[in-house]
């Protein structure tokens, strides 16, 4: 039987490379928040799609649980929540609806989506996907607590959750997807150097297969996959 499969921000980037890689493979259940016409040729064939705008955290959880009830799911093997959508600049010119979005959607939503999915996850695995922002960078100051947030709600649940759901954290280093450009932040020519989505997302799978509850995926590990077979 195939396993049952949600990833959150699975309209772009990383989700989206994500998504690919398990078609065929698991049901999948995908969120984003565009509308579902505008989603549909972006999706794998054969995918669900629920439209959860996270930063209305309370509503985009409780559509997913009602997707969820819909497609008669009463269990989840896994659940990645990868959404996510920062704000770049001088945080002290930050205005105060951004820095609440940043917070909301990053990280009050993956709360709320956490504690809904728990009973569903019971013997299966919760995925957060961080970012090496969370140890401080300045032009993402709200982005970068957000995703700090991110690892404090990772290390608790795996404690409390321990022996029904594995929960891990995963801290992605740079990656070459359309996040920058939606912070109003450009990279310049550093973008060149920045991980494939679809390399991030095998990286991503194999880590889903660790069971170390912690793990960054940054640039040297990304010039390892390159060398290195295996990892493919
Ligand atoms: N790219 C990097 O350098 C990098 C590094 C470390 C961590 N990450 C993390 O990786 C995850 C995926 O990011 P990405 O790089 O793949 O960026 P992306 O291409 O912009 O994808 C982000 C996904 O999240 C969705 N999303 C954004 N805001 C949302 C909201 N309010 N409600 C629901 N969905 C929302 C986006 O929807 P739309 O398609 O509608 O925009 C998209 O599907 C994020 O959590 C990000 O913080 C990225």
């Amino acid at each position: 039987m195939k396993p049952n499969i949600l990833i959150t921000g699975a309209t772009s980037g990383i989700g989206a490379a994500l998504a690919a890689r398990y078609a065929g493979r698991a049901e999948l259940l995908l969120a984003g928040r565009m509308p579902e016409l505008e989603a549909m040729p972006i999706l794998p064939a054969n995918a669900h799609y629920v439209v959860a705008d996270q930063s209305a955290p309370e509503v985009a959880a409780s559509n997913i649980m009602a997707a969820l009830d819909l497609l008669g799911w009463e269990s989840l093997d896994l659940a990645v929540l990868n959404a996510g959508s920062g704000w770049s600049g001088d945080p002290a010119s930050e205005p105060a609806g951004s820095i609440r979005n940043t917070l909301e959607a990053n990280l009050v939503a993956a709360i709320a989506l956490a504690y809904g999915l728990s009973p569903l996850l019971s013997g299966g695995r919760l995925v957060l996907i961080g970012s090496t922002a969370r140890r401080g960078a300045p032009l993402f100051a709200s982005y970068a607590a957000a995703k700090a947030g991110l690892d404090g709600l990772a290390r608790s649940l795996a404690e409390e959750w321990r022996g029904r759901t594995k929960v891990q954290v995963i801290h992605p280093g740079p990656v070459r997807t359309d996040i920058h450009a939606k912070a109003g932040f450009d990279p310049g020519r550093a973008r060149r150097f920045f991980t494939s989505p679809e390399t991030m997302a095998r990286l991503l799978e194999r880590a889903l297969a660790s069971r170390r509850s912690r793990r960054t995926i940054s640039f040297p590990r990304y010039l390892a996959a390159a060398v290195t077979p295996w990892l493919r």
